[in-house]
């Protein structure tokens, strides 16, 4: 006789490579989660690696022994400029890769990655995965009911004074792989992309406001980080659906009011919450009425950093596409890449990748 529990794929083995500031968040997911087990832990730094271990039961390994042990996906949280390296590491090892975004520092290694991945059988799948949380599938519902109509046109404002002040290693925010647009603004073009589809093709204005930049408060007040990469960015989207866009991503301003998106239709207005969380109010209106709230009740609300790695673990053993896609992860890369190369040159680029929508999710993962 089989029972439930009997016919349940074992946990899957996941091994992470990164232990620093995003190493709680995702521990606290993954640790929910029965269809996973972490196998060990590993950091350039293993004394880091050593203590985290300590402090949550886990078990510490070098990067070497972590990749020859049994897990099955390497889960990547280091900084931005070290994502190629590691993920040549890990393919060449023979795991799945999922890593934080962006896929890499640039879309040429991010390439090179989803090349090696296909050439290997191997999955690739990249954060964020914030478009899986109860804000951002309410939107996407709202788009796929056709509840204002065809989106024609929209706003993406993402601006703050970047994480000088409150990350305790923040000079890789201004190097190749970070600035406003592949730090923060790649949660809004994500969202886009699952919500309209691919991006065809995109003009753009960049400034790099200040260089060094001295961090304004906190602990290292006063410090200078040298600035690589644009810290304002207004790019203008053209989608291969016909809706026009833009977005603004910078790390130069202090305080707005602006909504986080807007998408406009035919028939009224959608108002999307912040794509950098799981939850916030969506809302919707139709021509002249008043906005309303979209219907709640979906799962995940408060911070899931981690649901999209679930995801592809659940997918590799359901043989289904992921979600969290290395297809959208490198067109998303290619656009914010683009985006800072038409910021030079004030030409308009077309985009070389496309990707598919992710699926919609129904209800809860697991
Ligand atoms: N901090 C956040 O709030 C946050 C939020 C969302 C996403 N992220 C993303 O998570 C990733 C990590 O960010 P973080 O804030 O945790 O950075 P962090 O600097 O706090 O930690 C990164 C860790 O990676 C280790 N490391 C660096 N290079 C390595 C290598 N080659 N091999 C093995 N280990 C290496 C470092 O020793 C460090 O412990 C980035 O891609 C970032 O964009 C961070």
């Amino acid at each position: 006789m089989t029972t439930a529990a009997s016919t349940r794929p074992a946990a899957l083995p996941i091994g992470i490579i990164g232990c620093g500031n995003i190493f709680p968040a995702y521990l606290k997911t993954l640790s929910r989660c029965r269809r996973v087990r972490i196998v060990a832990i590993a950091d350039a730094n293993a004394d880091l690696a050593a203590s985290r271990a300590a402090e949550h039961g886990l078990t510490a390994l070098s990067i070497d022994d972590l990749l020859a042990s049994d897990a099955q996906i390497i889960l990547n949280l280091t900084p931005p400029q070290a994502h190629h390296a590691v993920g040549l590491r890990v393919l060449n090892a023979g795991k799945h890769f999922f890593t934080e975004k962006p896929l890499a520092a640039t879309f040429e290694q991010g390439l090179e990655l989803v090349e090696l991945a296909r050439a290997r059988g191997l999955r690739v799948g990249c954060a964020p995965d914030t478009f899986l949380g109860a804000a951002g599938q309410a939107l996407r519902a709202l788009v796929d009911a056709g509840t204002v109509g065809a989106i024609r046109h929209g706003t993406a404002q993402f601006m703050n004074h970047g994480p000088d002040h409150w990350h305790p290693n923040p000079a890789f925010f201004y190097q190749p792989g970070g600035g406003p647009l592949h730090d923060v603004g790649v949660y809004y073009l994500t969202h886009l992309v699952h919500h309209l589809g691919p991006v065809a093709s995109l003009t753009s204005t960049s400034h790099t406001t200040h260089n060094p930049r001295t961090v304004p408060l906190g602990a290292r007040a006063g410090e200078q980080l040298p600035v690589a990469v644009p810290t304002h960015v207004v790019t203008q989207l053209a989608f291969a659906s016909g809706a026009h866009l833009v977005q603004t991503s910078s790390f130069d301003v202090w305080r707005h009011t602006h909504t986080p998106m807007e998408l406009y239709g035919d028939d009224g207005t959608l108002l999307g919450a912040d794509p950098n969380q799981f939850g916030g109010t969506v809302r919707h209106n139709r021509q002249t009425g008043e906005f309303e709230r979209a219907p709640g009740g979906r799962p995940y609300t408060t911070n899931s950093r981690g649901i999209g790695l679930i995801d592809m673990a659940l997918a590799l053993q359901e043989g289904r596409p992921h979600r969290c896609s290395a297809e959208m992860a490198l067109h998303v890369l290619e656009v914010m890449d683009r985006a800072l190369d038409a910021g030079r040159t004030g030409q308009r680029i077309s985009l070389t990748t496309r990707c598919e929508r992710p699926a919609p999710l129904a209800g809860k993962l697991f």
